[in-house]
């Protein structure tokens, strides 16, 4: 079933990526940013693509998050707290994404304590919605390499586990529930590592996890 998923950051790099990968998939996106003026950039990319998205462009956070069944705040993560704070009156039972790492500025370590990460924050901010970890280890660039990626997942509510599953799907990607949602721990620090690997190998922040399971 289609859903109507708010992007919180559609302007920035994750946010328009996302907003872009699902929209491919027919589902109607409502863009929104700090400055919605940054999302116009991602609404005429996704329009020079997809001629027929179901997009729009709205001003008010809360106004987008009341409107949608699904919410991604593609922000970082010191800006986490403030928006979930935002919009925690209109998220009742909706599912929210967390695609945020907690990451310093120069990507070195997390900023979370090893007994807490970025998701849990969340789901304490807004305690009647259904956060799921997704996403968090996909780079923006992979969203259009197609690389037939694991993309790891973990949530409380197997429901919204199992929306997210068929979201990554539609992504061209392989969904991995890697726990509850406190695996987030792990998932998070998953990528540090993934940003680590690429600057030893001196490429560009992109490349993916790929899990071989052995048949024997
Ligand atoms: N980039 C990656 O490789 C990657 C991969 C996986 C996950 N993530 C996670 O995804 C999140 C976004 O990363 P990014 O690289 O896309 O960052 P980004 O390019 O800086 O995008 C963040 C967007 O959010 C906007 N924003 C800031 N405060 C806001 C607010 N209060 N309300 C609404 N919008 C606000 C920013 O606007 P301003 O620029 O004007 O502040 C910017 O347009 C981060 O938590 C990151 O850890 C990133």
């Amino acid at each position: 079933m289609k859903k109507t998923i708010a992007v919180i950051g559609a302007g920035g790099a994750m946010g328009s990526a996302l907003s872009q990968s699902l929209a491919a998939s027919g589902h109607h996106i409502l863009l929104m940013d700090k400055d919605s003026e940054k999302c116009h950039k991602t609404y005429d990319a996704i329009f020079s693509e997809l001629p027929n998205a179901n997009i729009e462009i709205l001003n008010c956070i809360h106004e987008g998050s009341w409107e949608a069944d699904v919410i991604i705040p593609a922000v970082a993560y010191e800006v986490q707290e403030e928006v979930a704070d935002y919009i925690k009156d209109v998220v009742t039972g909706k599912i929210v994404i967390s695609i945020i790492n907690p990451l310093n500025e120069d990507k070195s370590k997390l900023l979370t304590s090893p007994f807490s990460s970025a998701a849990e924050e969340l789901q304490k901010y807004l305690p009647y919605s259904k956060v799921v970890k997704a996403f968090n280890t996909i780079f923006p660039s992979d969203f259009k390499n197609q690389m037939n990626a694991d993309c790891f997942l973990a949530g409380d509510d197997e429901i919204a586990v199992a929306t997210v599953s068929a979201l990554i799907k539609e992504s061209g990607m392989v969904p991995q529930l890697a726990g509850n949602l406190s695996t987030s721990r792990t998932l998070e620090s998953m990528m540090l590592i993934l940003i680590q690997l690429c600057r030893r190998n001196n490429t560009p922040e992109s490349g993916c996890f790929k899990i071989h399971f052995s048949k024997s």
